[in-house]
Formats: C-alpha cells, structure tokens, sequence
C-alpha cells in the first residue's frame, strides 16, 4: 500500500515537472517569435524608409547624408544623443519612439506619424541590433526622473526673475560654447568635432526651435542628460533641479534673432 501511494507521488512530480517546462519553453517559443517578427519587420521598414539618409547598412552614409549638415546618426556606433537616461548611457526604448514619432527639428531628421505602435517596436529592434553597444550591461540605464514643470512657469513675472538668476549661471557656464546671447557663437564654439568626426556647432538657444522639442520639459531633459558624442555634457550631476529651471527660463527669454530682421 505504502510503495503504491509513493510511486503515486512521484508520478505527480515527474508531470508537473514536465507539464511546466513545456509551458515554460512555449512562452520562450512565442517571445522568441514575436522577436523575429519584429527584426525582420523592421529590417524591412528600415530598407523602405531610412536608408536615403542612414545608410542600407545603417552606417550614417546614405545617398542624402553629404548634403546634410546635421549628418545622419550612424547605428553601427551605438551612440545617440536624445535620451532620457544619463550622459555617456544608451537611450530606453521610449526614447527612440520619441524621436521616431517627432523627428528632429531644424535637421532632415522627418517625424514618422504613419507608422502603428508595432512598426515603431518593430524598427526599435532593427536599430538596436545594428550594434554590440546594446549588450553592455553598464551602458543601460533607467531614465534620470526628470521633475515636473515648476508652477512658477505659468507667471510672466515670476518666470523673469527666474530668468535673471539663470543669466549669470548662463555666463558663467554655457556661454562659452552658446555665446551670451545663446547665438551659438561663444569663443569655444570654432572647430568642435562629435565623436562621428564631423564638424558640430552649439545650438542657437535664442532660435525659436530646438531639435528635441520646444516645451520647457525637452529643454530640461537635455541641459541635465547631455546630448551623447558632442561636446553637449549632461548638467545633472553638477547644477540643481532649480538652476537648471532657471536656465531654461533664461533661454525662453532670449529674443529670437531670426524674428528681430523679419
Ligand atoms: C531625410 C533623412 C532622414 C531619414 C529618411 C531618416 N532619418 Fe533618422 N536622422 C536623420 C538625421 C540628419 C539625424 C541626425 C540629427 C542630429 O544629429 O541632430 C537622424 C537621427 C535619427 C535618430 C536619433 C539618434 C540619436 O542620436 O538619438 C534616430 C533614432 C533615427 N534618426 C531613426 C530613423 C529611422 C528609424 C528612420 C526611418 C524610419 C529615419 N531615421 C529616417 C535623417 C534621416
Ligand atoms: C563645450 C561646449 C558646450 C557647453 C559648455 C554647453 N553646450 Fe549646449 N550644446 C553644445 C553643442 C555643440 C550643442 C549642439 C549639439 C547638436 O546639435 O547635436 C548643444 C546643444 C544644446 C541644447 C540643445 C538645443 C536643441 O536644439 O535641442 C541645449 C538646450 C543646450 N545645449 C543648453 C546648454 C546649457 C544650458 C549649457 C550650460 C549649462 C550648455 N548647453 C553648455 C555645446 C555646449
């Protein structure tokens, strides 16, 4: 009786042990499909849509990239600058649906509006297996928590005098790549190079348009992130969350030299 309920036993363990590895390596299956759906969808979709300017290899090399000034971002590098997650790190993946979904503005960077949820994973997946960079475990990072827009944004005067605590920290600390009027032409300005070897010149802050975005947030996020292989370091180590505020504030506040001569 006893050697009866036993093999019993053992019988019940050997199923469940079998009947949950198979369940486990179906889920395994299924993920690993969904995977391959994605690379070769969006190996596909790369080929149709990107490769005039990135390249058919992904190099940053397509028949459009020498007459761009803002070169297009070679893949193959594993470097990209607009991210949310801390200078020197690579991007999650909200942040290359971010850039997909918006472009880039002032370069020839299009924003992809067409393109459903799954297209967007899909060409995620393609990019990120353009380059070993993304099997480095100390180059993945959680995004920075970026803080809520102050409330003192929504006062003009207020948002002045916020603006003015940012003009000397401006000096002191951008102008010389900015130039103090955030035309872009501060003394270090001459002769910058990106890691890509191309030619880069610092950002026109008093233009009306910034290339990740014009709301305060955007602005917020690349002064404490950096932009990735340029000379642009991420601030978030260095300045507060309330100096960085009043910097953008100050940004807002410079006048658009374009706007003036029109
Ligand atoms: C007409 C040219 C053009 C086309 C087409 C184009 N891009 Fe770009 N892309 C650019 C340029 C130029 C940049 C670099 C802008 C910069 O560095 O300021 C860029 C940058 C990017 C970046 C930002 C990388 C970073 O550093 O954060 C991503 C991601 C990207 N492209 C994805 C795509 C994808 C995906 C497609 C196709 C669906 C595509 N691009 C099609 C020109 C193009
Ligand atoms: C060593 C030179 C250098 C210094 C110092 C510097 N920057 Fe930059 N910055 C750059 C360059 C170069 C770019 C353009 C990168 C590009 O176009 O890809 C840039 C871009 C930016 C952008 C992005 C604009 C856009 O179009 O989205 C902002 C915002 C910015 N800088 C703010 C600042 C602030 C604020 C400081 C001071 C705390 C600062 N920078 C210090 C070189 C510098």
């Amino acid at each position: 009786m006893v050697w009866h309920s036993l093999v019993f036993r053992w019988f019940s363990i050997v199923c469940a042990f079998l009947f949950t590895g198979a369940l486990a390596s179906e889920a395994d299956d299924e993920a690993e499909r969904r995977e391959l759906h994605l690379y070769l969808k969006g190996r596909y979709l790369f080929q149709k849509q990107c490769t005039t300017c990135h390249g058919t290899t992904g190099r940053g090399n397509g028949p459009w990239a020498a007459e761009l000034t803002d070169k297009p971002r070679n893949f193959r590098t594993g470097i990209f600058k607009f991210r949310t997650t801390p200078y020197g790190k690579l991007p999650v993946t909200d942040d290359l649906r971010r850039t997909i979904r918006s472009g880039i503005s002032g370069t020839a960077m299009p924003f992809f509006k067409d393109f459903s949820d799954d297209d967007v994973d899909a060409l995620i997946v393609f990019l990120q297996s353009l380059s070993r960079e993304w099997d480095k475990e100390e180059l993945q990072s959680e995004p920075l928590s970026l803080p809520e827009i102050p409330a003192w944004f929504g006062s003009v005067e207020k948002k002045q005098k916020h603006a003015a605590s940012g003009a000397p920290l401006f000096k002191s600390t951008c102008a010389a790549c900015h130039g103090e009027e955030g035309n872009g032409d501060g003394p270090g300005a001459k002769g910058l190079m990106d890691v890509w070897e191309h030619p880069i010149t610092p950002a026109a802050l008093s233009a009306e348009h910034h290339k990740s975005g014009d709301r305060p947030t955007d602005l917020y996020r690349t002064i404490a992130t950096g932009l990735n292989g340029t000379p642009m370091i991420g601030y978030a180590e260095v300045l507060t969350e309330e100096q960085i505020w009043d910097l953008v504030a100050f940004i807002q506040s410079l006048p658009d030299p374009g706007k003036k001569d029109a």
